[in-house]
C-alpha cells in the first residue's frame, strides 16, 4: 500500500496550529470590520483569461506558476486555480455592477491561493492571504488608509518592526519612457545578464530591478530609477500618499526597487518586510494601485488599490520572533463513568452540557474509570464529571483535575457550577 502524503508545497493545518491561525483571521476580520471592508468570497478557480489578462501573461505567476485545471473533454473553457485574489475580485466588481454601489467598494477576503512555485521555506503551492481591496477611488488618501491598515495588522498580531517599503511605478503616461530607458541601459550590459533577465528585457523589463541575483546587484544599483522619471501627476500622487502616511504616523522607506510581480499595477506600490532577515525577497505582504485593471477585464475605467498579506509567512515570522502562541483550548469537562459499558449515560450528560453551552466531551471508549480519567487529563480538561452510583440520587462527582479536589454536585446544578468555574478560571488561556 502506498504511503499517501500531502502534495509537495502544501501542508495540513492540524488542531495544535489552530489557535495561531484563529488569532490571525480574528484580527484580520476585526480590522476589516473597523475599517469598513466587507467580506467577499470568489471561486477558487476562474477562467484562465482572468489571470492572463489581469495579472499579465508575461508574469512569473501566470507564465510559470499557474495551476491549470484540466478541462473535461466536452468543455472548451480553460480554468485555473486562483494565484491571487485581486483579478477575481475585480472580475466580480464588473460582473455585479458594483460601480453603481457607493464608491469606493471596500472588500476583504481571507482564503487559499495557489501557485505552482518551487517549494521552500515560506513559499508554498497552497498558501493563505488576507486580501483587501478599495475599488472606485483614485486616491491618494485611500492609499494611505490601505497602507496603514496592513501595517496595523502586523502590529495587532504581535509582529513588531515590520517595515513598509513604498514606491511609485508610474502610469501609462510616464512608465513607457522609463521602461525604454531601462531597456537601453540593460542592453548596454546584456553580456552580463543571466538568461532569465535577458529574456525579461523583452517581456517584463521592470522585473529585472527586482532580481535576487547578487551578481546583478551593482548593475541594478546603477540603473536609472523611476523616481527620476515620474510624470507630474504621478509625482504629485506619490507626494500626497506620503503626506497622508505622515499624518497617520506610519513610518515607511522609499524603495524604488519595489516593482511588484504583477502587471496590473500603476503608481503606488508597496511591500511589508521583516528587516534584517535572511531571504529578504520574502515579503510578508504587498500591494498597490491598479487603475487599469477593470478595463483590462472588460469593465469601465475604475481605479483601485489593495494589498494581500501572506498569512503563512506571518506565522513563520511570529514563530521566529518567539511570540507565544495562544494556548489550545481543551474541553471544560469530560464525562467519565464507573461502568465502562454505560456509554449512553455519559453521552447523554455531555450532550446536555453542550446544549447548555459548555465545551464538554464524553469518554465513549469502554474502558476502566482510571483510564478514562487519564484520558481527561491528556485532553487538558479542567474537570472530570464522574458518573457512578450517586446518579440514582441525582448527583455526580465533580473532580477538578487542575486543583486535585473532588465534590458531590447535584446534576441539576452541574452546568451552573461549571460555568462559574469557567469564568473564574482562565481556562485554556482564552485571552485577547
Ligand atoms: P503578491 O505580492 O503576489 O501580491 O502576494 C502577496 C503576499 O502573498 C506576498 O507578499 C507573500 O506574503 C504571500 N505569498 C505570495 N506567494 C506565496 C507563496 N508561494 N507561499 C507563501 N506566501 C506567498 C498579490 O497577490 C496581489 N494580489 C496583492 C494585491 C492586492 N495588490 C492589490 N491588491
Amino acid at each position: 500500500m502506498t504511503q499517501y502524503r500531502a502534495p509537495r508545497g502544501t501542508r495540513d493545518l492540524l488542531p495544535p496550529d489552530g489557535p495561531r491561525w484563529q488569532r490571525l483571521t480574528d484580527v484580520a476580520r476585526d480590522l476589516a470590520r473597523r475599517y469598513g471592508y466587507r467580506a467577499i468570497e470568489t471561486p477558487l478557480f476562474e477562467h484562465t483569461a482572468v489571470f492572463e489578462r489581469g495579472v499579465g501573461e508575461a508574469t512569473d505567476i501566470v507564465e510559470k506558476e499557474l495551476f491549470r485545471v484540466s478541462a473535461r473533454s466536452e468543455e472548451a473553457e480553460s480554468w485555473a486555480l486562483r494565484p491571487e485574489a485581486t483579478a477575481g475580485i475585480v472580475r466580480g466588481y464588473i460582473q455585479h455592477g458594483m460601480h453603481a454601489w457607493h464608491q469606493p467598494v471596500k472588500l476583504s477576503l481571507i482564503g487559499p491561493m495557489f501557485r505552482y512555485d518551487r517549494p521552500q521555506a515560506g513559499r508554498y503551492r497552497q498558501f493563505w492571504q488576507w486580501d483587501v481591496e478599495a475599488i472606485g477611488d483614485g486616491g491618494p488618501a485611500i492609499d494611505g488608509e490601505i497602507v496603514e491598515l496592513g501595517a496595523r495588522f502586523y502590529a495587532e498580531v504581535g509582529l513588531a518592526g515590520v517595515e513598509v517599503r513604498l514606491n511609485s511605478i508610474g502610469d501609462p503616461a510616464c512608465r513607457p519612457a522609463f521602461v525604454a530607458r531601462l531597456v537601453d541601459y540593460f542592453r548596454g550590459h546584456e553580456a552580463s545578464l543571466p538568461a532569465l533577465e535577458r529574456r525579461r528585457l523583452d517581456t517584463n523589463p521592470l522585473r529585472i530591478l527586482d532580481s535576487k541575483d547578487p551578481a546583478l546587484a551593482p548593475l541594478i544599483a546603477a540603473a536609472p530609477t523611476i523616481a527620476d522619471h515620474l510624470c507630474e501627476a504621478c509625482a504629485d500622487h506619490l507626494a500626497a500618499v506620503r503626506a497622508h502616511l505622515d499624518v497617520l504616523g506610519v513610518p515607511y522607506r522609499l524603495d524604488w526597487r519595489i516593482v511588484r510581480g504583477l502587471d496590473y499595477y500603476t503608481r503606488t506600490a508597496f511591500e511589508y518586510h521583516v528587516p534584517g532577515r535572511e531571504g529578504q525577497q520574502q515579503a510578508l505582504g504587498g500591494g498597490g494601485r491598479y487603475d487599469g485593471l477593470a478595463e483590462l477585464l472588460g469593465g469601465r475605467p475604475t481605479p483601485g488599490i489593495g494589498f494581500a498579506l501572506g498569512l503563512d509567512r506571518v506565522i513563520l515570522a511570529l514563530e521566529e520572533s518567539g511570540a507565544e502562541p495562544r494556548e489550545e483550548q481543551g474541553p471544560l469537562a469530560v464525562v467519565v463513568g464507573a461502568d465502562p459499558d454505560d456509554t449512553a449515560t455519559r453521552l447523554r450528560l455531555a450532550t446536555d452540557l453542550r446544549a447548555d453551552g459548555i465545551a464538554a466531551s464524553a469518554d465513549l471508549g469502554r474502558r476502566r474509570l482510571g483510564r478514562q480519567l487519564e484520558g481527561a487529563v491528556r485532553q487538558d480538561s479542567h474537570f472530570a464529571v464522574i458518573v457512578g452510583d450517586e446518579l440514582t440520587d441525582g448527583n455526580v462527582q465533580l473532580r477538578d483535575l487542575l486543583a486535585g479536589t473532588q465534590k458531590l454536585v447535584p446534576l441539576a446544578d452541574l452546568a451552573a457550577h461549571l460555568r462559574r468555574a469557567d469564568s473564574s478560571h482562565h481556562h485554556g488561556g482564552e485571552s485577547r
